[in-house]
């Protein structure tokens, strides 16, 4: 049988199509606009959403059996705010996970509620991207918008919602809404009467690998593919990547170089970060993680690529940036393009190179810009060992992960091995695997990635270069509290 993977990132979906076995048969890729309609704003229209997966399906299935796809399982960009009327019609843009306009909403949440308060309640603290804080934004700036919602919902529910007609999410993405009791899995009143909704608005809770039912007749036409084939209640991308590379089970790790950068650590057992710089979300095999999420991770590089150095030619730009270099760079560059998650919870935060010197040209400032995002995951990595977990080794994947020297300049920074898998397809083969556990084809998340994941190669550190890195790491820390005062005031303009 064939199994449909939706990775519903944040400049395209990328849709996978896969055997039992494995065997990746077919990949298509759609993208479609982000809008930033505010400094500091991220948007999207679900509907175009819904048209690239709606297109993107019969495309991914040309020439291949259509009526063999048994199962259909997505991971989403998460915490996105997506609002349905009485018609189950889209209400505004989505406001995503990268937006920065409730500081407002996420100070109260945080002080004047407490965050004790929300961490007893939903195991985290209220960070800007998270959809609890866009809920009260749109209550107290767009109140007759507010009035209209009958569904709340995240983005990949929404097109779960167009296939099946379910109103549904899964326990791993809705534990980053601010509304959910992680521990318990299931909805927290005390937050839902605190954002001025009730439970009817929201989805149904599922588990990753559930069945949440088949396609409407009429997608299963539009698609070209059985009427029979089940959909899973998937993931959120970083719950869903992390089964695509095998993390699962007690003490996994996973890196993600995506739009955002994350570190993932797999957990049997429920745990919080008693400072909550680290999230405490439920996983997709049915047991816990912490994460902690960067914003700007790969987009840091496209950003530099792109708007600045105006080549596309990623690879030229790394070439000059050879071993003796590594861990020897007087540049710095701090990601926050876009505000910043973990550890520091600071939507003010702004990119910023620091160091230069006359010598300094595009090949120091683009491993700068490298080493940053290195660092900043670092920061992460740092809170994870400060609660005793030991990270010896992680996966890697992600847009990112396709560059060598990137991974290298990763392990050495970190210090640890990073394992890469053999098909590196993230979030999209989690989704795959997920519909095959619920279409019975795997019993359980953990049979699925031992059958299905296998490490294809390692980069290990070296120890001369991860002992520069080391001091590097030492400099680059005392940059952000330097500024964080300076972040602040050229906010007040
Ligand atoms: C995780 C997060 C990001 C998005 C990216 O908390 O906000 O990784 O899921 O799609």
């Amino acid at each position: 049988m064939l199994y449909i993977g939706v990775d519903l990132g944040t400049s395209a979906v990328k849709l996978l199509l896969m055997d039992e076995k494995g065997e990746i048969r077919n990949v298509v890729s759609r993208e479609y606009p982000l809008f930033f309609p505010h400094p500091g704003w991220s948007e999207q229209n679900p509907e175009d959403w819904k048209k690239a997966v709606l297109e993107g399906i019969p495309e991914l299935l040309r020439g291949q059996d259509a009526s063999q796809v048994a199962g259909i399982g997505a991971g989403g960009q998460m915490h996105g705010l997506v609002v349905l009327d009485e018609h189950d019609e889209v209400i505004r843009p989505a406001i995503l996970w990268n937006d920065g306009r409730t500081q407002k909403q996420v100070d109260y949440l945080n002080e004047t509620i407490g965050r004790d308060v929300l961490s007893s309640r939903t195991a985290n603290i209220a960070f800007a991207g998270f959809t609890a804080p866009k809920i009260l934004w749109m209550k107290e700036n767009e109140p007759e918008n507010f009035a209209r919602i009958r569904k709340i919902m995240l983005p990949k529910d929404y097109i779960n919602y167009v296939l099946t007609g379910v109103h549904c999410t899964d326990y791993s993405d809705a534990s980053g809404m601010l509304l959910l009791d992680v521990k318990n899995k299931c909805w927290s009143r005390e937050m839902l009467d605190l954002c001025g909704i009730r439970e009817e608005q929201m989805p149904k809770l599922f588990e990753s690998y559930a069945c949440v039912g088949t396609l409407k007749k009429d997608i299963a036409d539009m698609l070209g593919v059985p009427e029979t084939v089940r959909v899973a209640a998937g993931a959120g991308d970083n719950a869903a990547a992390a089964v695509g590379t095998g993390t699962v089970g007690d003490g996994a790790c996973n890196i993600s170089l995506g739009t955002s950068g994350t570190i993932f650590i797999s957990s049997r057992n429920f745990g919080v970060d008693p400072n909550n710089a680290l999230h405490s979300f439920d996983h997709a095999d049915g047991y816990f993680h912490l994460m902690g999420c960067m914003l700007s991770a790969a987009s840091c590089n496209k950003w530099l690529m792109e708007e600045v150095l105006k080549t596309e030619d990623f690879a030229a730009e790394q070439a000059p940036i050879t071993d003796e270099k590594l861990g020897s760079n007087h540049v710095f560059f701090l990601p926050y393009l876009m505000g910043e998650r973990s550890p520091i919870n600071d939507v003010y935060a702004r990119g910023t190179f620091t160091g230069m010197t006359m010598d300094t040209g595009r090949v120091e400032m683009v491993q700068a810009m490298l080493e940053g995002v290195a660092f900043a995951i670092r920061d992460s990595l740092e809170v994870a060992r400060s609660l005793g977990i030991d990270v010896k080794r992680s996966n890697i994947c992600g847009g990112g992960a396709k560059s060598p020297l990137w991974k290298k300049i990763m392990a050495n920074v970190l210090n640890i091995e990073l394992d890469s898998s053999e098909s590196e397809q993230g979030p999209g083969m989690g989704g795959a695997m997920l519909a095959m556990v619920a279409c019975g084809a795997y019993d359980s998340v953990q049979a699925v990635c031992d059958a299905l994941v296998h490490v294809s190669s390692t980069v290990k550190p070296v120890p001369e270069i991860a002992e520069r890195y080391e001091k590097k790491y030492q400099q680059f820390k005392k940059i952000y509290p330097a500024l964080k005062p300076v972040f602040a005031d050229m906010a007040k303009e």
